[in-house]
């Protein structure tokens, strides 16, 4: 994919990215709830990755009303946490940061980022680098201090993305995904986080 010029990281948490001209202004939040208008751009930008051909655990092409239902769902799990990219104020990507099930003690130090995608028409903005920042700081925040991740061997992107913000490969395993009836690998990455917020304080 040819890439969007540059762009800093002013903008992280929604300020201004950019000065004048036509930089779009860049921003990620976590939310908790979507208006009707949020659920559609969501949508939107889920079908328009899937299409693309990946990042997202569908393959082929899903309604615009099923995305919308299973994000809706998304909202309501207590260990999954929505994360959604804006650009100039419209949804164009998401992640989900997932924490294991309270009965999962041995494990609770650490959680799985999924599901993290842009839309094409988003990318090459530094918007991924952002959300993925944004969630790391919202990882750490909250007391983990393992962040896990696993993608498609044929993702080079996100490859290239995660591995340049520090993520360490430890496996690959050759059986990973089945797309259009063809085996594909996938890697599996880690990163350590640095403590940080209340519990890094003990209190
Ligand atoms: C991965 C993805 C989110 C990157 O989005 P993006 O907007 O292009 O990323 P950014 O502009 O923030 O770029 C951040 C870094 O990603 C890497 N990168 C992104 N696209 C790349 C590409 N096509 N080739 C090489 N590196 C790329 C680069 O390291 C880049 O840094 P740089 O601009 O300093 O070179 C996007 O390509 C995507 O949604 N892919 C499909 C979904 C997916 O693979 N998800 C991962 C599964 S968990």
């Amino acid at each position: 994919m040819e890439r969007n010029g540059t762009a800093d990281e002013a903008g992280v948490g929604g300020e201004e990215h950019g000065s004048e001209g036509a930089a779009p202004v860049l921003a990620v939040d976590r939310v908790q709830a979507l208006t009707e208008r949020e659920l559609g751009e969501l949508a939107e930008a889920t079908a328009a990755a899937i299409i693309e051909g990946g990042g997202f655990g569908w393959v082929k092409p899903q309604p615009r009303d099923t995305l919308a239902r299973y994000f809706q769902g998304v909202l309501l799990v207590p260990e999954r946490s929505l994360f959604v990219a804006r650009m100039d104020g419209v949804i164009v990507g998401a992640a989900q940061l997932v924490r294991p099930p309270r009965n999962n003690e041995a494990q609770a130090f650490s959680a799985q980022l999924m599901h993290f995608f842009l839309a094409p028409y988003a990318r090459g903005f530094g918007l991924a680098r952002l959300l993925l920042r944004r969630v790391e700081e919202y990882a750490a925040a909250i007391g983990v201090r393992v962040l896990n991740l696993d993608v498609r061997a044929t993702q080079t992107g996100a490859i290239q993305l995660f591995e340049s913000g520090g993520y360490r490969r430890w496996g690959t395993h050759p059986a990973y995904a089945l797309i259009d009836g063809k085996t594909i690998a996938g890697h599996f990455y880690y990163k350590e986080l640095s403590p940080t917020g209340r519990r890094a304080r003990g209190s």
